[in-house]
């Protein structure tokens, strides 16, 4: 274990410390064709550094090296392999501040209301995982009383980690806490958008952590996340992101017949009854729509289906209150809501923003204000939109826009509700807002949802299991669930004792 480093508040500097890096077997080294890749700073525009063009060359060094440290990392005692998992988070910790800053400098996430929040959580996941090594047990089957008949959970061997750029910190932690513990050496590929908090959390790892264990690339998708799906001696793959994309990866793993968890997208329906709490739905649907994340979540409560006997005052002060928020430097404590991730993604958000002030019978509620600082001018700022005079069968109620626009929807009969509800293609999250225990009931067992929550809107919780059902994904993230089903394979062993 080497000594802690410090934390460094500058992300301007830090990030230009860390330019054109991977991290493959304890080292941070440049890609092997010598090739970077922009890092811009999409709240000005501006280039703040570079990451390493990772392609197959880097991923066979990355894998060969995981496959050499896995062995003897899978040989020590779970509870061991725990305590250094911890021991990462406690380190993580000290940094919250430093990955804060540097994540909403490469994101565009504001400080205060996100990027700081995530730096937290991505130390607790180690915390909470580091805990679980001796939760990593088999079972003794009855069989025959001469016949001792059990079952070990052993490690795949190599996972490969494909995470994107929206809670990047975050969704690795969730993948590689539990891998780790579970005896398995990672390989993770980076979000373009988004490589270089994630590299810091792991060059902070480093200090802890046997070389070749964790290893970390920054590429792009074809050329870099497709052979880390291909790799012979990749075991298991665990993909955050696109439906699309899900899709190439889990074809790509099927060919190789492994295992793979998949945590797609979502069209998230809030369900708010006559008689809810009105306050605290309103304050559940800014948070549930992540608009201090730019609604840039899969999550997102981005179909919000209201009474109509309280359709106009909820959509006042939901108004109201997305109005309050302070859009501007994502670096700043004052910010509430910062920029969007890249052109790309801002170009379709903004065509969505198109697609329904065009539409018939809708209203395009814009809210807050651009921020004024000219230093700004560039940045990818959207306005918050909150659409009124929508129907479920819109594109803007069907499809994932990932970008801070919601639809309020106004609906009468409970039964008709349920049944739009789940009238979509995704099924990750729902909520539903009401005083009454029968219908809270009555709409969880019947909401097509990986997680359905009753009167609040939660963000991931390390300890919860998530993840969805239909195109939403496959399989389990956080809890101890996820690292026994997704990170082990189950072994049966009979000792014959006659
Ligand atoms: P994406 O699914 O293309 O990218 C996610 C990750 O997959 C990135 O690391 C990317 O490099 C990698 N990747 C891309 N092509 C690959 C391939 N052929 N093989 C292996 N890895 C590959 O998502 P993208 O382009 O960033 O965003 C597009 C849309 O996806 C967004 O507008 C949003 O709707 C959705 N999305 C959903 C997320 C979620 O949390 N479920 C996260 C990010 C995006
Ligand atoms: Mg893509």
């Amino acid at each position: 274990m080497q000594n802690a480093l410090t934390p460094r508040l500058d992300p301007f500097a830090l990030a230009r410390d860390l330019a054109g890096r991977n991290l493959i077997d304890g080292a941070l080294v440049p890609a092997a064709s010598g090739r970077t890749f922009p890092v811009v700073n999409p709240a000005t525009g501006e280039e703040v550094s570079t990451a390493a063009y990772g392609e197959a060359s880097d991923v066979e060094a990355a894998v060969a090296a995981a496959v050499k440290a896995q062995k003897s990392w899978a040989r020590l005692p779970a509870r061991e392999r725990g305590r250094l998992v911890a021991e990462c988070g406690r380190r993580l910790t000290e940094h919250v501040e430093e990955l804060g800053r540097l994540i909403a400098l490469e994101t565009g996430k504001a400080l205060r209301t996100e990027s700081r929040v995530e730096a937290s959580v991505l130390a607790d996941a180690f915390v909470f995982y580091g805990g679980l090594g001796g939760e990593l047990k088999g079972e003794t089957v009855p069989f025959n009383p001469d016949i001792l008949s059990l079952t070990l959970r052993e490690p795949i061997g190599v996972v490969g980690a494909i995470i994107p750029w929206n809670v990047p910190m975050m969704l690795m932690a969730l993948k590689i806490a539990p891998a780790m513990v579970a005896g398995n050496a990672v390989v993770v590929k980076s979000a373009e958008e988004a490589p270089l908090a994630v590299l810091r959390a792991c060059q902070i790892m480093n200090q802890v952590l046997p070389p070749g264990v964790f290893n970390i690339l920054s590429g792009f998708g074809p050329e870099c996340g497709a052979p880390l799906v291909t790799h012979p001696k990749v075991g298991k793959i665990t993909f955050t992101g696109s439906v699309e994309t899900g899709k190439i990866v889990y074809r790509a793993a099927a060919d190789k017949l492994i295992p793979v968890t998949l945590e797609l997208g979502g069209k998230s329906p809030m369900i708010v009854m006559g008689d809810a709490d009105l306050d605290k739905a309103v304050a559940g649907a800014v948070t549930g729509m992540r608009f201090t994340r730019q609604g840039q979540s899969c999550t997102a409560a981005s179909r919000i289906f209201v009474h109509s006997s309280i359709h106009d005052a909820f959509v006042e002060r939901l108004k109201a209150k997305v109005d309050a928020m302070v859009m501007g430097d994502p670096l700043d404590e004052k910010t509430d809501i910062g920029t969007i991730i890249s052109t790309q993604q801002f170009e379709k958000v903004k065509s969505y923003i198109k697609i329904g002030t065009e539409l018939a019978g809708a209203k395009a509620n814009v809210c807050s204000a651009m921020p004024s600082d000219p230093k700004l001018a560039k940045g990818l700022y959207v306005q918050p939109v909150i659409f009124t005079g929508v129907d479920n069968d819109s594109r803007l109620a069907r499809e994932e826009i990932f970008g801070p626009v919601t639809c309020v929807i106004r609906f009468d009969e409970y039964d008709q509700v349920i049944e739009q509800a789940n009238d979509s293609e995704y099924g990750l999250a729902a909520t539903i807002w009401t005083r009454d225990l029968r219908t809270a009931l009555d709409a969880a067992r019947r909401l097509e949802a990986g997680i359905v929550q009753v009167n609040q809107n939660l963000v991931v919780q390390p300890n919860i299991s998530y993840g969805g059902v239909k195109q939403s994904g496959l399989g389990k993230e956080a809890s101890l669930e996820a690292m026994l089903e997704h990170f082990t394979h189950k072994k049966t062993v009979m000792i014959n004792m006659q």
